[in-house]
């Protein structure tokens, strides 16, 4: 999670704006968070934002320009002639060496202020909830709903939603989302045989009550909490990994088990103890510094993780585009002043003077937290612990400082925590939040759907952050369910369109865990092991050389975009080492188990299973044929059979989620 990559995804969001919900009533007038804060942005903010206010102005909000600069307001709202800042603009009253804003976005900012400086805020002030907010409703009723509102976003934009998926590729994503690898052939056959109408629903219900489903979704978030970091990486090597990844497997019981989002987030935050009761005690270490805990690090994760908004911008001097100041970062860190120890063992006391740490030995107050001089700016400042958004918080004598910022993070008010857990697994499910960057929440950047990101929020605040209750609601959508092929009318505009509205599902890259466990299924061997090129003489083919496990080596060579499962540069060195590795020519397990039923499989059985197992559909009579007359020349039918495995395994319909 480093600052750099977070402060470059942030500037293109700037400009190319996400598209927005339904129905604007004057839809060309101009609206501060779309078109105004840009222009702001590019030529304003960096002498009149959060680092630097020349002559006193700060134009980062409509709040701060109304209270202007030195010579007062610096906007008035429908009156350009007592506007300042228009004037300025109007007569190109720049600094020294400052371009001069082209007529366009002068026209612009004439336009906003004359017609009384609208937002899209106050027109998410209009938005429907689409359903009660205090109560819990079926998920066929949310699913129902959630298609209601895209479908309307879809034919305001005059688009066609994509039809929905056939059973074979409803079934491969579904059960790769939710438990993260590719079916088997039993369970693929008999989905496809199936013709209850309700089978999908209750696909959905038997693999949210799997232990997989825990799995998969304990994984996903050790990830986004702590991305794996290598031996191999040049500054990486010093994450425990089994720990890490016992960390993973802790959240995917609680996940397993229907422990409310609240529950969880809990235990992580408020725990005390070694690592060998609660393996959740790494949390801490992993977002500190160098396998410490740090007050700021906890602040950044929980609000990145878990409140869906980035401080990391304001923990040196206030954020300069987002409306973020210094102190609410350290507001938020006070809570975590009191927390230390390591990777392994957790605990709330004193920090000793000892440690080196980001909190030095810390004189301030109680509930208080000193800035320490790696901030920068302010340090030696004392800051009282706050809420996030501004309710300060007094400690009741020397009582333990995590537990009152988890119930204020899981109370149903909460603003942030609903809506953060739900976008995120709006992303997990579509590749794409309805906020994007997932963790990137404010008022400049608002949903693309307003009125289904708080309907999500609402109903999983409703239903006591059920994690397994909003997967059923989103999973039994049409807009889940949506094909991901592209049909011949479609053209790069129109699929693009319809995939940033949720129209149409894009296709993805299976994700490194993903393809591991689905490679092991296909050859029924849970020690899989693709690390030496060539096994007998350890050469690697110009690769770099494996690290220590298998499974970390995977991770290192087929590692997927973490922010992007569209994106596919790591498709072609993927294939290339699978189609190297001999050790996928060398056998199945599983095709050998099959191969001993009684009585033996015919060939065309052993086909089907062997695309039921890979590709999770049965052949077309085309591809039938063309095998069966392949099959039929070889003298050796074992080999035969693997090499057709092979061949499905390194096709790109494997490595694809459709
Ligand atoms: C390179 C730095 C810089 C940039 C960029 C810049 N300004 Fe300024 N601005 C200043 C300085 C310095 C002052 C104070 C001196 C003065 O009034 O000229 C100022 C003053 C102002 C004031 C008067 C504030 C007051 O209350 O006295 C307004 C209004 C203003 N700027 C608007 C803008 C707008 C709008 C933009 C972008 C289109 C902009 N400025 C870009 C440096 C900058
Ligand atoms: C570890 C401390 C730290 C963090 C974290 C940090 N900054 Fe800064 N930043 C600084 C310092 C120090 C300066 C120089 C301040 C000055 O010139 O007064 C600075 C300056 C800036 C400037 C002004 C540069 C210029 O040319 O005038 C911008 C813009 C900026 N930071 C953006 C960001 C953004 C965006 C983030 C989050 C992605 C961020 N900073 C996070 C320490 C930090």
């Amino acid at each position: 999670m480093t600052i750099k990559r977070l402060s470059l995804a942030f500037v293109p969001l700037m400009i190319c704006f996400a598209i927005w919900g339904p129905g604007p009533a004057h839809a060309d007038e101009p609206l501060f968070e779309r078109d105004v804060l840009p222009i702001l942005a590019r030529q304003c903010l960096g002498c009149h934002g959060g680092l630097r206010q020349r002559g006193g102005l700060d134009l980062r909000t409509i709040p701060s320009m109304l209270k202007g600069g030195e010579s007062g307001g610096a906007v008035k709202a429908g009156d350009l002639d007592a506007s300042r800042m228009w004037k300025r603009i109007a007569a190109d009253e720049m600094p020294e060496g400052e371009k001069k804003l082209p007529a366009a976005e002068k026209a612009v900012l004439k336009g906003w202020i004359a017609a009384g400086m609208p937002t899209v805020a106050q027109r998410r002030k209009n938005v429907d909830p689409l359903l009660s907010s205090d109560e819990r409703h079926e998920p066929q009723q949310v699913a129902a709903t959630i298609d209601r509102h895209l479908e309307a976003a879809l034919s305001e934009a005059n688009l066609k939603p994509a039809p929905l998926s056939d059973d074979a590729e409803f079934l491969r994503r579904v059960v790769i989302d939710l438990t993260g690898r590719v079916p088997t052939a039993s369970q693929a056959a008999s989905f496809l045989d199936n013709t209850d109408p309700d089978r999908r629903a209750k696909l959905i219900d038997e693999l949210l009550a799997s232990p997989q489903f825990g799995e998969q979704f304990g994984r996903t978030w050790r990830d986004w909490i702590c991305p794996p970091e290598l031996p191999s990486d040049p500054n990486g090597g010093k994450q425990p990994h089994k720990e890490a990844q016992n960390f993973g497997a802790w959240l995917g019981t609680r996940f397993a088990a229907g422990d409310s989002w609240a529950t969880i987030v809990r235990q992580i935050i408020e725990v005390d103890g070694e690592i060998k009761n609660s393996p959740q005690v790494i949390f801490f270490g992993l977002v500190g510094e160098g396998g410490k805990p740090t007050a700021s690090g906890s602040a950044r994760a929980v609000a990145s993780l878990f409140l869906g908004v980035q401080l990391q911008c304001a923990e040196c001097h206030d954020d300069p585009y987002r409306d973020w100041s210094q102190d609410s970062h350290w507001a938020l860190a006070a809570f975590f002043r009191k927390t230390n120890g390591d990777f392994n063992k957790i605990s709330e006391g004193p920090p000793s003077d000892k440690k080196k740490d980001n909190v030095p030995a810390d004189s301030a107050k109680l509930g208080q937290i000193t800035i320490p001089k790696s901030a920068f700016k302010n340090a030696g400042n004392a800051v009282q612990a706050a809420f996030l958004g501004g309710q300060v918080f007094e400690p009741q004598g020397d009582s333990a400082l995590r537990p009152p910022l988890v119930d204020w993070l899981t109370a149903k008010e909460n603003p942030y925590f609903a809506r953060a857990f739900a976008n995120r697994l709006w992303f997990y499910l579509f590749s794409r939040g309805l906020v994007n960057p997932v963790d990137d929440f404010r008022e400049l950047n608002p949903p693309s759907h307003p009125g289904l990101m708080q309907l999500l929020a609402n109903e999983f605040a409703a239903a006591d952050f059920d994690v397994k209750h909003l997967v059923r609601c989103v999973c039994n959508s049409r807009a889940y369910q949506r094909t991901s092929r592209v049909t011949p009318d479609m053209t790069e505009s129109t699929t693009a369109a319809l995939t940033a509205l949720f129209g149409r599902v894009p296709l993805r890259v299976m994700t490194a865990d993903v393809l591991f466990d689905s490679l092991k299924l296909a050859y029924g061997d849970s020690k899989l092991d693709l690390r030496a090129i060539d096994p007998k003489d350890g050469n690697t083919n110009g690769e770099s050389a494996p690290v220590a496990d298998a499974y970390l080596e995977f991770l290192r060579r087929f590692g997927t975009n973490e922010e992007d499962a569209t994106d596919f540069t790591h498709g072609i060195p993927q294939l290339l080492t699978m189609i190297n590795h001999p050790r996928l020519l060398n056998g199945s397990k599983s095709l050998d188990e099959f191969l001993k039923a009684k009585p033996a499989p015919t060939t065309e059985q052993t086909i089907e299973w062997l695309y039921l197992t890979t590709l999770s559909r049965r052949p077309t009579s085309e591809e039938n044929a063309d095998i069966m007359a392949y099959v039929n020349k070889s003298s050796d039918l074992a080999k035969s059979y693997g090499g057709l495995l092979w061949m499905l395994v390194n096709s790109s319909e494997y490595l694809l989620v459709r």
